[in-house]
């Protein structure tokens, strides 16, 4: 029997991961764990409790006790925060921006590790978020550090926010996720980082199904190089 790997996926926003991290995850018939949906959620609930996000304290109280789950429904991944479908809710713009803040706290990075792992560590998961090969799983099977340019990156968020009918600036678009990478670089605590033994996957010129491809190419030969070992 093959063995069930553990696959994480890091990168700036907008490289794509949440795409490839499905897409993977389905066709290995892994289980896909957004850990950025697990921060949207503590933000959620932050907001809803009315909590500084700069309260590491009752951050800390939020994060006791708390569930988050995901489920699928007709193929569909739905978030679950104590048992509440989030889903939609964690994905506007001021969570975005509440999230940043949030995931900045020493209690809600160690609350999110700990529920990371116990999740990941039976294998059969593709994990996708900032720090996974780094901190949460850095003897992970497999590491992906899937980037793009900032100019690509801006340029695929402009073009989705404008097919949702979102009116928006293509220049302050790249700015924003600039912005955004500067901060989640910067963080003292588990920043964005490329760990050493990741392999690194520009999607700058690349579809979607030319980076799955590649990917699945890396897990084939892991699964054959894990395979003659075991034999
Ligand atoms: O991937 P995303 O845009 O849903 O992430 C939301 C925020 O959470 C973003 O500011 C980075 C942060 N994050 C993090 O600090 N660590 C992770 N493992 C995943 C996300």
């Amino acid at each position: 029997m093959k063995k069930k790997l553990i696959i994480a996926i890091d990168g700036p926003s907008g490289a794509g991961k949440s795409t490839l991290s499905k897409a993977l995850a389905r066709q290995l018939d892994y289980l896909n764990i957004d850990t950025g949906a697990m921060y949207r959620s503590v933000a959620l609930l932050a907001q809803q409790w009315g909590i500084n996000p700069h309260d590491d304290a009752a951050l800390k109280k939020l994060c006791t006790g708390l569930s988050i789950n995901f489920v699928y429904n007709d193929g569909l991944g739905k978030v679950l925060a104590n048992g509440v479908d989030v889903s939609e809710q964690i994905r506007t713009p001021d969570i975005s921006l509440l999230t940043a803040q949030v995931a900045a706290s020493p209690s809600v990075r160690d609350a999110m590790l700990r529920m990371q792992r116990e999740m990941g560590t039976g294998g059969g998961v593709v994990l996708e978020g900032r720090d996974i090969g780094t901190v949460v799983f850095p003897y992970a099977d497999i590491k992906f550090f899937l980037s793009a340019t900032a100019e690509a990156r801006g340029q695929r968020r402009y073009a989705e926010l404008l097919s949702q009918g979102v009116a928006i600036d293509l220049q302050q678009t790249i700015a924003d996720v600039a912005a955004r990478d500067a901060a989640d670089t910067a963080r003292t605590l588990a920043p964005l980082m490329q760990a050493d033994d990741a392999v690194l996957v520009d999607s700058t010129q690349l579809s979607i199904d030319e980076v799955l491809k590649k990917m699945l190419a890396v897990v084939k030969d892991k699964e054959t190089e894990l395979a003659a070992k075991r034999e």
